[in-house]
């Protein structure tokens, strides 16, 4: 039995309540305990509370002047790539925008083509650095997403390399649909129908969710309608990038289909807004995509907020529009351009993404009975999180009560 106790914490955010996504006032709510303690026994948390006298031998971790939380939930990457495109990144820098490069066969496309050359283990190989990165960065749990391979046997070997992921948790998504590769430009149907009829069949035994980049010039919505339908018949659940760069109702889609999460967001309006509300689909704000494509349009998180979403914050990691693994960066983001408090956006990136990816009742807060996934971060008031940028402020990472990082 290996037990352990962390006391004298300077501020313990639990994030305890109800059982569901945090909404309204509740996203300020972060159940914070002043000169906490919290004992794990066998990775479980066993309690949580204030100061605290430990008299048997258990070991002891001093957290005065420090500051506890939930490990990170990161619900939406794309983290399994081979190469990067820091040669695009230097070109937007010069003028050229993602659409115009994408358009010319870069973007996307670009990534899959070296992903689909790279071996299964070049692919573990990349992913495990940034693995690190993640959990250097204090988050323990990612969602991650195929969609650099776009041939059968190249998504399999994505969700395969994600499957073999670790001490990280991770939660896999089917993304197939991510962009029509090279060989398909000029027949996008059969892509569809490949999609449809021999991806996901064979990808629904190793994903829980199946996604889409659903855009006026990548996937319109009755086509996303067409794959997303199947997909749902085949068991998977839903995610949706929808409304980045413009809004073509996929929001009102994603209350249509009973998706879990509706992604991104950038254009997304009140009617979509509203039919979010009524289908219980929750939004997850990418605000790194924003700052990293170099645009001033941030999803409309205040008005999420008002009307009562569940709403979610993630990193989007991924060679293209969003180079980061930092949920912290995040944070800072979503408090200075998208006006969210640093509570919002910790219980954002807490608790409301562990019940988008259905892990709600096992990770998320610190609670007795929950896995002890939590980081101990270098200073004594969480506003600091969001508040200095540029910063790694995470100094010890516990995955199930296991010292990761
Ligand atoms: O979420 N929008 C589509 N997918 C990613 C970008 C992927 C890439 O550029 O490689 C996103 O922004
Ligand atoms: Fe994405």
């Amino acid at each position: 039995m290996n037990t352990f106790a962390v006391v004298n914490i300077s501020e313990l955010v639990t994030l305890a309540g109800p059982a569901r996504p945090r909404v309204h006032k509740e996203m300020r709510e972060l159940a914070l305990i002043r000169d906490g303690a919290m004992i794990v026994r066998d990775g479980v948390i066993t309690h949580i509370g204030p100061r605290l006298k430990i008299d048997s031998e258990i070991e002891i971790i001093d957290a005065r002047n420090k500051v506890v939380l939930p490990g990170f939930v990161d619900a939406h990457t794309h983290p399994i790539f081979a190469g990067n495109r820091a040669d695009e990144f230097e070109k937007r820098a010069a003028g050229a925008t993602y659409q115009e490069i994408s358009a010319a066969g870069g973007g996307i496309r670009s990534t899959v083509r070296k992903t689909r050359a790279a071996s299964e283990e070049e692919l573990f190989a990349a992913a495990s650095r940034y693995m690190q990165w993640f959990l250097r960065g204090g988050t323990t749990t990612i969602e991650a997403k195929s969609g650099y391979g776009l041939t059968l046997d190249d998504e399999l070997k994505l969700l395969r390399v994600i499957a073999r992921m670790g001490p990280i948790r991770t939660v896999p998504t089917f993304l197939g649909a991510h962009e029509i590769p090279d060989e398909y430009r000029a027949q996008r149907g059969e892509y569809i129908d490949l999609v449809i009829h021999q991806m996901l069949p064979a990808a629904k035994k190793l994903a829980e969710f199946c996604d889409i980049f659903c855009e006026p010039h990548v996937f319109p919505v009755d086509d996303t309608r067409r794959i997303l339908t199947a997909a749902k018949q085949y068991g998977l659940k839903l995610r949706m990038h929808v409304d980045q760069l413009e809004n073509s109702g996929g929001a009102q889609l994603a209350a249509e289909l009973g998706a879990t999460t509706a992604d991104h967001l950038e254009h997304t309006e009140a009617p979509g807004i509203a039919a979010m509300r009524e289908a219980g689909v929750q939004p997850v704000l990418l605000p790194g995509s924003v700052y990293a494509l170099g645009s001033k349009r941030y999803p409309d998180a205040r008005a999420m907020i008002e009307a009562g979403l569940g709403v979610v914050l993630a990193t989007d990691f991924n060679p293209g529009s969003s180079p980061t693994p930092s949920m912290q960066m995040i944070l800072s983001l979503a408090t200075t351009n998208m006006k969210m408090t640093p509570a919002e956006s910790i219980t954002a990136a807490t608790i409301n993404a562990a019940y988008s990816l259905n892990r709600g009742a096992e990770i998320g807060s610190l609670e007795p009975g929950k896995r002890a996934d939590f980081v101990i971060h270098d200073c004594a008031d969480h506003r600091e999180l969001a508040y200095f940028f540029g910063v790694q402020s995470a100094q010890s990472v516990y995955i199930g009560g296991a010292r990761v990082a």
